[in-house]
Formats: C-alpha cells, structure tokens, sequence
C-alpha cells in the first residue's frame, strides 16, 4: 500500500476518534448541566417548600403568644371558665385574690349596705389583691370577673392600676345571671386606652367547654 494513503486512513482514524470521543464527553457535559439545572430546580422547590413550612411557623409563632387568664371569681362561676379557657390555650391561670375575702354577707347585692354593694357605688374604691400577680410575660391576658350591677367589679381597677399592661393583647371575659358584657368592656377600654382591648364576651354558669374552646379558637389575635 502507497505510503501516502496509510497516512491518509490513520489520519482519517484519528480525527473519527477524535469527533466520537468529543461528542461522548459534550454529551456527558450537558448531562451533568442538566442535572445540576434539575438539582437547582429541586433546590429552588424545596426552598419554596421551606418558606412556605417557614411561613406556616410564623403564622404559629403569631398564635403562640404567650398566655394568661387572670380572673377573679367570687363564688366559682368565672373560675370554672378561665379554667375551660386553660384548657383550650394552655396559658397560665392566675386567680386575682381578694385580700379581704368576699363572704355571702359582702356579696348581697339586695341590701344597699353590703361591701360588694358600698364598692360599686363608690368610683374610688380599690379592693386590695392578696397575691402578688406578674403579667411581664404574656402578650395575651384573658381577663375574667363576675358582672356586679352590669360592670366589673372594682378589684378589676385594682389590678389594672398595679400592672403597666401598655400595648398587650386583653381579652375580657365575665360571667351573670343575664347582663351582657358591653356595660364593663366600656369601662375597661376607657379605664386604660393604651391596652389592646379586643370585644371579648359574657357567659354563663352552664356555659361548656365546647363552646369556650369555638370561641377561643374564633379568636383572630
Ligand atoms: C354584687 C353583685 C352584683 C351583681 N350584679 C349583676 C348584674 O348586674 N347582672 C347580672 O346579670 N348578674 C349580676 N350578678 C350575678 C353575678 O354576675 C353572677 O352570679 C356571676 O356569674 C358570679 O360569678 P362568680 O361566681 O365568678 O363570682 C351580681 C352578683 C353580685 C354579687
């Protein structure tokens, strides 16, 4: 065979090697760029993932304020309630204690002498607290108190005076016989303006756990 046409089939040989060996390689390249690509994309997807579990969390940070209800009960209707409101929260209870225990004599309401009766009539009376209460933790207190004469009673003042509750979430709750809780939320939000007063609701002695868990949870704060 010529020896210039050896030359010509060896050169022919390694220039079809050359292009094969390229094209595999080239092909594995895009391969792998497009596997990355996938692998940025699955990435992307499950940062989206994560931001929305991340915005959930958030919207469960916001819900998982820190938690009191503070009540005062003089003969164990609206402690029953803050206690179903425990329940449904798992805040802390924290009873206000009368210093001076209400006895049935102080709670007559028919005899314009009792305590209960002289308290209500008179705007500057301050029922002293036994306990020392702290409300530096919560963002969220749930207060709670009796209707007497269709508003707090005027421990419920005490306890407003003895705390800076400046900017927290306060959601009155109270118990009767029939008087609506509109009378007391009035006195409330202009005892203080700078609390976060949300229109809260009145119950009564048969109120269930059921229904206090529907109105906790229909709670937008
Ligand atoms: C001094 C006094 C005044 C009251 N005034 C009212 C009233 O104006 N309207 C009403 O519906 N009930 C009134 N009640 C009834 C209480 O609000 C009701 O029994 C309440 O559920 C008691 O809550 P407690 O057991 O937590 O103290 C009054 C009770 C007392 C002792």
């Amino acid at each position: 065979m010529n020896k210039k046409i050896i030359v010509l089939i060896v050169g022919v040989i390694i220039v079809t090697v050359g292009v094969v060996f390229w094209n595999i390689s080239s092909n594995n390249k895009s391969k792998t760029a497009d596997n990355l690509d996938n692998n940025i994309v699955e990435n992307e997807n499950s940062n989206e993932t994560h931001d929305e579990n991340t915005n959930d969390n958030d919207k469960g940070t916001l819900n998982d304020k820190k938690v009191a209800i503070i009540y005062f009960s003089a003969t164990g209707t609206t402690k029953k309630i803050a206690e179903y409101i425990k329940n449904t929260t798992n805040g802390d209870l924290i009873e206000i204690i009368p210093k001076e225990k209400y006895t049935d004599k102080d709670l007559n309401y028919g005899n314009d002498d009792s305590r209960a009766n002289k308290e209500q009539n008179d705007s500057k009376a301050r029922p002293e607290i036994k306990n020392n209460i702290t409300t530096d933790d919560y963002e969220v207190i749930y207060l709670g108190y009796p209707i007497w004469w269709g508003d707090v009673p005027k421990i419920i003042l005490t306890f407003l005076d003895s705390h800076n509750l400046d900017g927290k979430i306060i959601i009155p709750f109270c118990t009767s016989g029939s008087t609506g809780i509109s009378g007391s939320l009035n006195t409330l939000k202009n005892y203080n303006k700078d609390i976060n007063w949300i229109d809260g609701e009145r119950f009564s002695a048969t109120t269930n756990q059921n229904e206090i868990s529907n109105w906790v949870n229909g709670l937008n704060y």
